[in-house]
């Protein structure tokens, strides 16, 4: 059976009381947060910016971000209301900087241009219509702006012993792309410059990044965008 939002929202509203102690956040979400940020200060150092965190899950991707980038302002999203829950302590201790809203990364409620950054970490396998998640990360990315996507990298024999078999054997019908499939992706959604990393390691886990046009017209939301809806700690 495809994975769908519904499992979504059952596995990690399960997975949600034990997530931050998981061993994968030694094994894939640490490395992985650690180039993800790396790659953040050399991007945008300094310099305020705003940064939009899809499938941000209980907050600890996001909250490094607002210590390793003292002028940045983040916005996580994710579907499910548990994982935000959980981070409830994060959310509270950068509330002027880091907001938590609950929605879907194929329906972002936020208005077109609305972000200089998006992230994703680790979360775009679970997402049923990969492609309307890429179009809408683009849609809210300014002109010029940049998406930057980390997932588990599939390609190879070892990354699909983890991802296609032992990954999608404990989570379900998941889908990561292959390298080739996320730039098509990105290429589809209209972003002008596509480059990706490998980050080899027990688990390795790709980089895909991507810079939006800058003369590109405002595109129209495929869906009315909604007011973001209330976080766990009210937003
Ligand atoms: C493995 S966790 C990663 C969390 C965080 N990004 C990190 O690196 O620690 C995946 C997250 O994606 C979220 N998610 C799954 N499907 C989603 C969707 N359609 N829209 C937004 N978030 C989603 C899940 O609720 C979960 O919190």
């Amino acid at each position: 059976m495809a994975y769908d939002k519904n499992q979504a929202t059952h596995e990690f509203t399960r997975w949600s009381e034990s997530y931050d102690r998981s061993i994968l956040q030694l094994l894939l979400f640490g490395p992985s947060h650690r180039a993800l940020t790396r790659r953040l200060q050399e991007v945008v150092a300094d310099r305020p910016a705003r940064i939009l965190d899809v499938g941000c899950g209980t907050g600890v991707f996001a909250s490094k971000v607002r210590s390793a980038l003292p002028n940045a302002r983040v916005w996580g999203i994710d579907l499910v209301a548990g994982m935000l829950g959980k981070g409830q302590a994060r959310w509270n201790h950068h509330r002027e900087h880091v907001l938590a809203v609950q929605g879907d990364s194929e329906r972002l409620p936020f208005a077109t241009g609305t972000f200089d950054i998006v992230t994703c970490a680790n979360s775009f396998h679970h997402y049923p219509h990969q492609d309307r998640a890429v179009a809408e990360m683009n849609r809210v990315l300014m002109p010029g702006g940049r998406l930057l996507l980390i997932d588990g990298y599939r390609d190879g024999l070892w990354g699909r012993l983890i991802y296609d078999v032992c990954v999608a054997g404990i989570e379900g019908d998941v889908h990561h792309a292959s390298a080739r499939r996320f730039r098509e992706l990105f290429d589809g959604a209209g972003f002008a410059s596509v480059t990706q990393r490998v980050f080899r390691g027990p688990a390795p886990f790709l980089l895909s990044e991507g810079v939006t046009g800058t003369s590109s017209a405002i595109k129209p939301p495929h869906f009315r965008p909604v007011a973001p809806v209330a976080t766990p700690r009210s937003a």
